[in-house]
């Protein structure tokens, strides 16, 4: 690497601290698609652009820290997902990675279903005319008010995530005089590779029941006993941020193995299998994310071979991606504050937003990238980490990042990929107001969530 253009600034490769990243990016200007939306792109100026608008203008309209969501990017890959998996199964996108009542239109639109975990999640999405049916209710400790609620509105399905939610679930519904769709939530015994806190499949953490000691074929006994419960199949969620097919071909295999079981035993075809969401998206171009039709082939096709094996009619299928389809499409455009050269480590660039509209760094030591947007620049590339405004050394949006070394306060910086679990785990740490969500389209920009307010906060502090 040749010498950085600041004047204090890391120097050499062979005096670049470890971290993350190999050689500097050949172009700093470039965009790669894998991990920008479809509409994004650079001007004759410079200056990125969504949907055709330049971010420098975004940024006097809507201000920073915002995010930019790419609505044409967001339908078309609802439609890739639509139509990989075909009319014979189901898509439901995961409320929990974004949610708004935009969305949930945008969704309806395009022909998917909406899987929701809280109260909260459901008011939306009824609130923007989801129909009910097309709603699946998710979580491990959902309140009986939540519970009543989701009956009494008629959801399409509750996925019972215990032994004692099965009896909750029946008794609701017996009593609101309803039978209520229901599917049973189990663990499969599968390690994921991914992040400890967004593995879900091994035994020893709070979600599903076990399909190890017979326990969730007992909890499809119980189901079974119930009358305001129909069990309509079960439900294998693995994780999250996952690249390799090879764990939901086992959950698929064992799920498949459950529902012959049932069959043996009580004479019943379970119709439907969930296999959940958490395939994995481009973070940077490192990573590479498979495609909605490989997804739903290789998913269909081990169903089918498994049930062909086992003697049972296929199942329809549903799957839950919540990150595969909002994660790529926005990015989170920040204004540069402070730029602070560290001798022989790295250069700070401290940004106005940071793990308050980020939280995925500190909390799974996620990877990021980030471009210089408001221009280009042909300074050298300067070993950078992007920091936020928070009082916590782990206030860190982009743990290693090339950035031109001629990087300065007011500059604009965007950081990709940022759609999925980053405004829906959004905090006001430190007071720091959340930032807005734009949906850009076609050359226009519209707010679908605005930017949170002082009287936002200062009205939920009642004295
Ligand atoms: N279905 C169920 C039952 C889930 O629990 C989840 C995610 C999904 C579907 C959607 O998973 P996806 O396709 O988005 O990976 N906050 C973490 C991710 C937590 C995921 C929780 N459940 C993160 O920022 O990586």
């Amino acid at each position: 690497m040749s010498r950085s253009a600041h004047p204090a600034g890391p120097r050499h490769a062979d005096v670049l601290p470890e971290g993350h990243y190999t050689a500097p990016p050949a172009d700093l200007n470039a965009l790669d698609p894998k991990v920008w939306s479809q509409t994004v792109g650079r001007a004759t100026d410079g200056a990125v652009t969504v949907a055709g608008i330049e971010v420098t203008r975004l940024a006097e309209e809507f201000g920073t820290p915002a995010y930019f969501l790419d609505e044409t990017d967001f339908r078309a890959r609802c439609a890739a997902w639509r139509d990989a998996f075909g009319p014979g199964a189901d898509v439901f996108y995961a409320g929990k990675a974004f949610l708004s009542r935009a969305v949930v239109r945008w969704l309806h639109e395009e022909g998917l279903n909406l899987d929701v975990c809280s109260g909260g999640e459901l008011a939306t999405a009824l609130s923007a005319g989801m129909p009910a049916e097309r709603i699946a209710f998710h979580g491990n400790n959902k309140s009986e008010d939540e519970i009543e609620r989701a009956v009494s509105v008629g959801v399409g399905r509750i996925v019972l995530d215990s032994f004692q939610e099965i009896v909750r679930v029946a008794h609701i519904a017996q009593r609101l005089g309803k039978r209520q769709r229901v599917q049973i939530r189990v663990t499969v015994g599968v390690e994921a590779h991914t992040h400890e806190f967004i593995a879900t499949a091994h035994e020893d953490q709070k979600f599903g029941i076990a399909l190890a000691d017979g326990l969730a074929a007992e909890a499809v006994r119980r189901a079974l006993e119930l009358d305001g419960i129909e069990l309509i199949g079960i439900h294998s969620h693995i994780g999250s941020q996952i690249f390799d097919m090879a764990g939901f071909e086992v959950a698929a295999r064992r799920v498949v193995g459950l529902l012959a079981e049932v069959r043996d035993e009580h004479g019943i075809e379970l119709p439907e299998i969930d296999l959940g969401g958490g395939l994995g998206i481009a973070y940077t171009s490192d990573d590479d994310p498979s495609e909605p039709h490989e997804i739903a082939k290789a998913l269909n096709e081990i169903v089918s071979r498994e049930c062909e094996a086992a003697e049972l009619r296929v199942p329809r299928i549903s799957v839950e991606p919540g990150r595969a389809i909002v994660g790529p499409t926005a990015f989170t455009l920040y204004t540069v504050g402070t730029v602070k050269p560290l001798e022989g480590l790295r250069t700070y660039v401290s940004v106005d937003g940071g793990m308050s509209d980020n939280i995925r760094t500190a909390l799974y030591d996620a990877e990021y990238t980030v471009a210089l947007a408001s221009r280009r620049s042909d300074a050298e590339p300067m070993l950078a980490r992007v920091v936020g405004k928070h009082c916590e050394s782990g206030d860190i949006v982009v743990k290693d990042a090339f950035l031109p070394a001629d990087i300065a306060p007011g500059d604009l910086i965007a950081v990709p990929a940022t759609g999925a679990y980053c405004r829906s785990m959004a905090s006001n740490y430190n007071h720091v107001l959340r930032p807005p969500v734009v949906a850009v389209r076609d050359g226009e920009a519209r707010v679908i969530v605005r930017r949170e307010t002082e009287e936002d906060l200062l009205r939920l502090d009642v004295g």
